[in-house]
């Protein structure tokens, strides 16, 4: 098993986007099996997201920071978010399955939250479909609140989101440093 200390936390650029759209096409596949529809999943097309990526990342000013963990074998794992009056938001955090659980996303999601608390964001927030256990253990983990709760449009209608928020994206930044 690779150990933490091998991966690097990158900024994603334009070149990363073929990496990026793999690891987003198989990690949902990996993290919404039963829970959003099979025939959604199934027909994620890696190519389709990596133009999205791309186009994204080579916009003079990226609406997102994305960073991305890579390891000897590539991209593992990737996390975006931006600021907007103050306050962060995390759109996407994702880790294949098999380099979970030793510290990425902790690295990943920390590092998001210490460069948004440097260009003056005091909060942060994320969205996380309901029934995402594992994820809505990981960011109460990292000491973040769930806050209400919503709709999400689309995949046949009827899911809901939760948020977190974390209202002191220092304590975030240094707890993610700590541990
Ligand atoms: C959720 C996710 C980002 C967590 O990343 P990770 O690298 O696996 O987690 P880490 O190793 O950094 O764990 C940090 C802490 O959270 C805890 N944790 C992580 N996943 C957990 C889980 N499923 N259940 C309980 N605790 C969990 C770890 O035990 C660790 O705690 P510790 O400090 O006591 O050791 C990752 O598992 C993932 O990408 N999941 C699939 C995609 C997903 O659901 N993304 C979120 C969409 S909103």
């Amino acid at each position: 098993m690779e150990s933490l200390a091998t991966y690097h936390i990158l900024p994603a650029g334009p070149g990363d986007a073929g990496a990026l759209a793999r690891v987003h096409v198989r990690s949902w596949r990996e993290t919404y099996e039963g829970l959003l529809p099979a025939a959604f999943l199934a027909q994620m097309n890696g190519a389709v997201y990596a133009r999205r990526w791309r186009a994204m990342l080579m916009r003079p000013e990226p609406p997102e920071l994305v960073l991305c963990a890579e390891g000897a074998g590539g991209v593992v794992g990737y996390c975006a978010g931006s600021k907007a009056s103050g306050a962060a938001q995390v759109s996407t955090l994702y880790i294949l399955k098999a380099a979970q659980g030793r510290g990425l996303g902790r690295r990943l999601l920390g590092s998001v939250a210490r460069v948004m608390a440097a260009q003056g964001a005091a909060s942060l927030r994320l969205w996380v479909l309901n029934g995402n256990e594992g994820a809505r253990a990981f960011y109460e983990r990292l000491g973040g609140t769930p806050r209400g709760e919503r709709a999400v449009g689309g995949w046949g209608g009827g899911h809901r989101e939760t948020a977190y928020d974390w209202p002191d994206i220092d304590a975030l930044v240094d707890f993610a440093a700590e541990h």
